[in-house]
């Protein structure tokens, strides 16, 4: 079956109780026992597991192509757990164009959780075995990253990563399993924050791990989860689950939007650069169509002259909202280095574009009115 096809009717059985297409949320935090808990059922307590999260599970380790899946509260929770269980003593090589609360979460907490981490660009594989160590555990990349748009290669990167003992987790949210098959190139575990395209609506934030092998570390993961509880809620897994029904034809309608977006963008005199992994200029294109089924719908720009100059642009945007997050059915704007505060290494003059599902045309002529 081909993915678009996996996305819509994985984990879709009707409910045998009442035949219902859509499926039920069950809210039950709880689910009855033997008197003694000797021979539970499938559910005993609902952070444990449930079987609205168990559906959404399913589907997403059948999209993936992975043994397992695990959905989290949200895409951080889903990176935390996967970090808190590598083995103290492990040194992480982690991109560093990674999103910026990643990078953050392993500058602030690897030193108490006894890690060493690296920086790197991830883009160049000599880089990333220069800077292996004995003790290198974990390769952590983001393709592509935000909000650069940089590509790593997953193929190239297991190789590094398996030669030396380690894994590769590639962070894939602003590909999706639609343009991007992690495991299938190698890599052992993908994460996704669900808060983006998979849910797509911008109302509900989620994120999730699935896994090559339900191994010692899907084993570790799942324990964790439960003693540390960041679970995905019902209603949230449910929501999840209704946007991945509609994934491939939003990515698609974003990818052509995106598209026509990046190429006004660069023909524009008052824009330097555009970043877009589906543009020819594009340093990492041979990557692209080697490993990405297409570029998707993020791209990022810098606008000609100075920062102001850049927040006056992004401020005159009428269609673009200026919000955080990305991958909705909205179009939304923002000048990351002012989120990402006086620490960022994101260029002063850059802004990030989540093209949404308005008209390519009317996306364009807000461009063109911002850019004066
Ligand atoms: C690439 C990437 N990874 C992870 C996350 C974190 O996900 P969440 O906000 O769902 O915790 C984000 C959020 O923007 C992201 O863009």
């Amino acid at each position: 079956m081909r993915l678009e096809t996996v996305a819509v009717h994985a984990a879709a059985e009707v409910d045998r109780e009442t035949g219902a297409v859509a499926p039920p949320i069950h809210l039950s935090t709880t689910f009855e026992h033997p008197a003694d808990a000797g021979a539970p059922s499938a559910y005993l307590y609902a952070r444990y597991a449930n079987p609205t999260q168990d559906r959404l599970e399913t589907a997403l380790a059948a999209l993936d192509g992975g043994a397992c899946a695990l959905a989290f509260a949200s895409g951080m929770a889903a990176a935390t757990a996967l970090l808190q269980n590598l083995a103290p003593g492990s040194h992480v090589l982690m991109a560093d164009d990674t999103y910026f609360a990643v990078r953050k979460l392993a500058q602030t907490w690897f030193a108490r959780w006894n890690l060493e981490l690296t920086l790197v660009d991830m883009t160049d594989a000599d880089q990333v075995r220069a800077a292996l160590r004995p003790n290198t555990r974990c390769l952590w990349a983001e393709t592509p990253s935000n909000p650069l748009l940089k590509l790593s290669s997953v193929a190239a990167l297991a190789e590094i990563a398996h030669a030396a003992g380690a894994v590769l987790v590639v962070d894939a949210t602003f590909a999706t399993p639609l343009l991007l098959q992690p495991l299938a190139l190698g890599a052992d575990v993908v994460m996704h924050s669900t808060t983006k395209y998979l849910a797509g609506h911008s109302d509900v934030t989620g994120g999730a791990l699935i896994f090559a092998r339900e191994d010692e570390l899907a084993v570790a993961v799942r324990e964790s989860r439960k003693l540390l509880g960041a679970v995905a809620n019902p209603f949230a897994s449910w929501l999840v689950l209704r946007g991945l029904r509609t994934l491939a034809p939003r990515l698609d309608w974003h990818q052509r939007n995106a598209t026509a977006v990046a190429q006004f963008l660069q023909g524009h005199a008052g824009v330097s650069a555009v970043h877009y992994p589906g543009l020819d200029s594009h340093p990492q294109r041979a990557t692209a169509l080697a490993e990405m089924r297409g570029p998707g719908g993020m791209l990022s720009f810098e606008v000609a002259g100075t920062r102001a100059r850049a927040i006056e642009v992004a401020s005159r945007l009428r269609l673009f909202i200026n919000a955080t997050s990305l991958g909705g059915y909205e179009s939304l704007v923002e000048h990351r280095q002012s989120v990402e505060g006086p620490t960022s290494p994101t260029p002063e003059t850059l802004l990030r574009l989540s093209v949404g599902l308005e008209h390519a045309e009317d996306l364009i002529a807000d461009l063109e009115q911002a850019l004066g």
